[in-house]
């Protein structure tokens, strides 16, 4: 350890292609099963009185789906990919390393059967009963031991700035998990948390709020610390700033959950905490963004060029635009006219679908040519397709929900002037129907993006044109 070797090192790309190649199939899952909820939205006759179709236990399927088996593969593949990378030697354990694959698709599976059938603790982002989250635990520790296991085998000196990302997402989720999901179970199925009325309340956002934070972000600054100075041949715009950022992240998102709580039972002055800390979150939000971005110093012609690039750019653009949005909406007088409304709603797809697909999807084609030993991708062309297609359907989803939200919360909060309420709830749901049904066509073009990715692939699998070399940019882009 602590130096570096020039050896050949034999890495396994065995479990880097299984996640990568479930990232695709859960993403085009996940997301096709949240068109057909925002279908429902605009035809509820769609869930044709059957109650495992109905909008309630779909919903949690979409958001299972899409963050624990489409976001959660896609960080698993790439965890795996970097650690042995960037230092140098072969994953810790191979059997362990299948072992947390295939536990994982255990996993999804069963949120696949259970959360349709109705079984759910109602707790958001942590419905799946007390077994499954049992098994959650078991591969995740199985994760970290690997991915702990292969940097503490390293080869090099230091430790690249993607792993402390990759590895803060791991503790701080495995803490976050275990801590609110302690439960009583009552039945095969069924278990109470041990927590109860506001208590419960802050331990739920507690936990959702630092799944985003270290899920939904941490998890994935990793891999945009690795894959944007990859695909862009250039080195991170400054290390430096790369640990301030690290730090500064983790140490201020961690207190930030209550602003999902703002005028509840939860004590005033935590409130209060929840909203500072995030307005103050706003700062190492965008030295992140800033940082990756400058990363392409000297190299902004090729945003022309390499539509690959262009997914890990303009994800990060994403990254900056809902990290200036969410601290604005946990100031108390923005989130009175936020909270309940469809702009919170379009505040997570700006962030889910702009920034943690399009990183993802980005590291994927970069991924898929190296992992496959192919010189690159099938087709380009097809690359920029999906881009395009991606991205106006993620615009076409946020401006509609930005919208139909400042409308439904104008509306609302109209009074007359003897003190009653101006309109009723239905009619701000038939002012909301028009952006509903923009809102699933964005949607379709994002699916429609994920299904020709997979065709790319597939036909990318299927080239004889075999790697030469390192796939280079160039050749990527020619
Ligand atoms: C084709 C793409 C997608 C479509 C059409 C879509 C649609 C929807 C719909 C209709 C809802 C329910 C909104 C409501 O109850 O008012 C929803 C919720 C949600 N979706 Fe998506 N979604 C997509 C992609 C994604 C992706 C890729 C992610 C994460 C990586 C994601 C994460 C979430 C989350 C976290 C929620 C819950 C939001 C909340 O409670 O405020 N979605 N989605
Ligand atoms: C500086 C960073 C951020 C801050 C301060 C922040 C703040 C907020 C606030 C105030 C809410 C609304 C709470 C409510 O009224 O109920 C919210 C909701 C949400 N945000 Fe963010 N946000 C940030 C970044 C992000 C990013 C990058 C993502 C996704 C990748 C994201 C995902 C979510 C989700 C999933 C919810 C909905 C939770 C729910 O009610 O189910 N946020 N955020």
């Amino acid at each position: 350890m602590n130096q570096t070797n020039s050896q050949p090192v034999d890495y396994n790309l065995k479990v880097v292609k299984q996640f990568t190649i479930m990232t695709i199939v859960w993403g085009i899952v996940g997301m096709s099963v949240g068109v057909l909820i925002a279908a429902q939205l605009v035809w509820p006759a769609l869930n044709f009185d059957t109650p495992w179709l109905t909008y309630g236990r779909l919903r949690p399927l979409h958001t299972n789906a899409v963050v624990f088996a489409f976001g959660t593969s896609a960080l698993f593949a790439t965890a795996y990919y970097v650690v042995q990378k960037t230092c140098h030697v072969r994953l810790f354990s191979d059997r362990l390393a299948a072992f947390t694959f295939w536990g994982w698709q255990a996993v999804i599976v069963a949120a696949v059967i259970s959360l349709p059938m109705g079984f759910t603790t109602t707790k958001e982002y942590a419905e799946l009963e007390w077994p499954i989250s049992i098994l959650i635990a078991v591969v995740w520790i199985g994760v970290m031991v690997v991915f702990f296991g292969t940097m503490a085998n390293r080869r090099t000196s230091h430790i690249y700035v993607a792993n402390w990302f990759y590895g803060a997402f791991m503790i701080t989720v495995a803490m976050l998990h275990i801590g609110n999901n302690l439960a009583i179970p009552v039945s095969f199925m069924k278990s109470y948390s041990i927590y109860s009325g506001a208590v419960d309340a802050m331990m739920q956002w507690w936990y959702g709020h630092n799944a985003v934070g270290f899920l939904l972000t941490a998890g994935f600054l990793g891999m945009m610390y690795y894959f944007v100075p990859k695909q862009a041949e250039r080195p991170v715009y400054s290390y430096r700033l790369s640990i301030v950022h690290f730090w500064a992240l983790i140490c201020i998102y961690i207190w930030a959950g209550p602003h999902h709580l703002h005028y509840t039972a939860l004590p005033d002055w935590a409130q209060s905490v929840g909203m500072v800390m995030s307005v103050i979150l706003f700062v190492p939000s965008w030295g992140g963004m800033i940082n990756g971005i400058m990363t392409l110093s000297g190299a902004w012609h090729k945003l022309r060029t390499d539509p690959i690039l262009r997914f890990l750019i303009v994800s990060l653009s994403f990254y900056g635009m809902s990290t200036f949005e969410g601290p604005m909406m946990a100031i108390k007088s923005v989130n009175a006219l936020s909270h309940y409304t469809d702009w919170t709603v379009g505040h997570v797809h700006s962030g889910a679908l702009g920034w943690v697909a399009m990183i993802s999807i980005g590291a994927i084609y970069h991924l898929i040519p190296i992992l496959f030993d192919r010189q690159r991708m099938y087709s380009i062309k097809l690359i920029n397709t999906h881009f395009w297609l991606h991205t106006i359907g993620v615009v076409l989803y946020i401006v509609a929900l930005w919208i139909s939200g400042v409308t439904q919360g104008l509306m609302w909060g109209a009074v007359n002037s003897d003190g009653t309420l101006t309109y009723s709830f239905v009619e701000s749901l038939q002012a909301s129907y028009p952006f509903y049904f923009v809102r699933f066509i964005g949607g379709l073009f994002v699916v429609t993006g994920m299904l020709i990715m997979a065709y790319n692939v597939y036909r990318t699998t299927r080239s004889d044109v075999v790697r030469k070399s390192e796939p280079l940019v160039a050749a990527q882009t020619a």
